[in-house]
């Protein structure tokens, strides 16, 4: 057994973990990173955030050219899909990305271990490799960034390839002419739109009676008749009671979620989306009486430290939102913190978004949570149709919502459904880190024609003064 010591070791290298380990890096000390995977980048990179934007950017592109192009003057595009030039674009995303984490290790000379890693002792980590060679890590602090895996659904055996996960159904080999999906969240959406871009009709059933649960209500309730013209179809208030696979296919067993009769619906794919849970599997944790929630998160305070001195944790395998840039955020707040830094994270001012068509993007606090906490607020509204770079690039489908506190006038959240809604959200989370009003979005001035100024209208609204509305 060789031996090594480090400053830092780092469990995991998906967004959390490789970023953690570049800024602790920079910071001066000696990194190591344990990953079990082939390739580093984690979820994210590998079956996550960068495959599923590879096929989103190419299925919508074939979704213009079809469909976008003639009213433009521009014809004879009549696109074919070619599935595996499509995966092998897909995969060369991915490799793309994962030796850019390969060079960015180099770079800050972080030392990457190929093997699963095991806390065996306080500040000791044992990696095995795929050969069953051991290397012991001696180190001064440890941070778990194991991430999340695929919850599953009782009863219902994934095996990849008519009924999948989300990795499976970045890798399927056709398009099937019927995908039903299991989850109207992110997952369910964003991967439910890439194949009925494509041609699958898309059933999506949903226990809950509307989509994308804590989002914004309005969002919810529009966003599903923009999905229904591109080939969804919603089935809410419904719950799956059993899947059977044949060699011709799939049978869903459906019935109401408050009870009923079942029905069946027959499918090519079944496509299961209902959540992720904290992956700690192997780590160890129990023997070192590591604290972990009823959720199997690792429990840890406000500075990422769990229970057991020099162990800390980050990412989707503690609590908060499982997202990549959350991830990353924690790892550099972390990073900071065993610098004797004071790293932090402000949870209130987490944006996320659904890459979808158009896209949905939210930071900050929705009307359903400040109505019940009772707080007095104001919405400013504004429709894309209104704004005249969106119907010039045939987007003017979606909405901006600012909600801001009557009082303060200060921006509580923003809601956008529209294309490109997940690169200007961006504005308005700077403007809420620094507790900004509606008016100060709206007396700052856009570039003309942007769909951004669709942002500054919505602000205008909260004081009722739009002016293209
Ligand atoms: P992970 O990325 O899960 O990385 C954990 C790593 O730890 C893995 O590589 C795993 O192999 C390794 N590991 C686990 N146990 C061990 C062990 N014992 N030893 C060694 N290594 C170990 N989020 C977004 O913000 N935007 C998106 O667009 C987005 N798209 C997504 C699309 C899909 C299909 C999925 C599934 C997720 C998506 N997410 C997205 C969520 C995002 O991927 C996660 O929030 C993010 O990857 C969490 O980062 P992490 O570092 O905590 O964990
Ligand atoms: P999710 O939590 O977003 O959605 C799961 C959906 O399944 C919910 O609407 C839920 O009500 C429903 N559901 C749960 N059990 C069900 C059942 N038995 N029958 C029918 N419906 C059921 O989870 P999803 O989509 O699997 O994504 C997992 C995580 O990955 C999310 O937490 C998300 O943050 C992250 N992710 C983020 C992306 C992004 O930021 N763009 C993209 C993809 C994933």
């Amino acid at each position: 057994m060789s031996e090594h010591q480090f400053d830092l070791t780092i469990i995991g290298s998906g967004p959390g973990g490789y970023v953690c380990a570049i800024r602790a890096a920079q910071l001066g000390m000696k990194v190591a990173v344990v990953e079990k995977r082939p390739t580093h980048g984690g979820t994210c990179l590998n079956v996550g955030c960068i495959p599923s934007k590879a096929l989103l950017h190419a299925s919508e592109s074939f979704e213009e050219a079809g469909h976008k192009f003639e009213k433009m003057g521009i014809n004879g595009c009549k696109p074919k899909i070619d599935i595996k030039q499509m995966m092998a674009f897909k995969d060369e995303v991915v490799l793309g990305n994962t030796k850019g984490i390969d060079f960015l290790f180099k770079k800050n000379k972080v030392t990457p271990f190929i093997g699963t890693g095991k806390i065996v002792d306080k500040g000791v980590v044992e990696v095995t490799g795929g050969d069953g060679s051991v290397t012991k890590l001696a180190s001064k602090n440890i941070v778990i960034a194991t991430g999340s895996a695929v919850a599953n659904l009782p009863g219902v055996e994934i095996d990849e390839k008519q009924v999948v996960s989300s990795t499976g159904a970045l890798e399927l080999p056709k398009v099937p002419k019927h995908l039903v999906v299991v989850g109207a969240g992110v997952i369910g959406l964003e991967l439910g739109s890439v194949w009925a871009r494509l041609g699958a009709k898309v059933t999506v059933v949903e226990f809950l009676d509307r989509i994308l649960p804590g989002m914004d209500g309005d969002v919810a309730k529009t966003f599903p008749r923009m999905l229904k013209k591109q080939g969804f179809e919603f089935r809410l208030g419904t719950k799956v009671s059993g899947v059977k696979t044949t060699k011709s296919g799939v049978t869903v067993t459906v019935e109401p979620a408050k009870g009923g009769e079942s029905e069946d619906i027959k499918a090519d794919v079944v496509l299961v989306a209902i959540g992720r849970m904290p992956y700690t599997q192997g780590l160890g944790l129990e023997d070192l009486g590591v604290k972990m929630s009823q959720r199997g998160q690792v429990e840890i305070d406000d500075h990422f430290k769990t229970n057991v001195e020099g162990i800390y944790a980050i990412g989707d395998c503690v609590r908060g939102p499982m997202l990549a840039h959350k991830a990353e955020d924690e790892g550099v707040a972390v990073a900071e913190i065993l610098a004797g830094q004071s790293g932090h994270v402000n949870y209130d001012v987490i944006p996320g978004v659904v890459y979808t068509m158009p896209e949905v993007a939210s930071v900050g606090r929705i009307e359903e949570d400040l109505k019940a906490d009772g707080i007095d607020y104001v919405v400013g509204k504004f429709a894309f149709m209104g704004n005249g770079r969106a119907k010039a690039n045939q987007t003017p489908d979606g909405f901006v919502k600012v909600i801001a506190d009557a009082k303060t006038d200060k921006v509580l959240g923003v809601h956008i459904l529209g294309a490109s809604a997940g690169e200007m959200i961006h504005e308005a989370a700077v403007l809420m880190e620094f507790s900004g009003s509606a008016e100060d979005l709206a007396r700052t001035c856009h570039a003309h024609p942007t769909m951004s100024e669709a942002v500054k209208e919505a602000a205008m609204a909260v004081a009722k003064r739009a002016i293209h509305a």
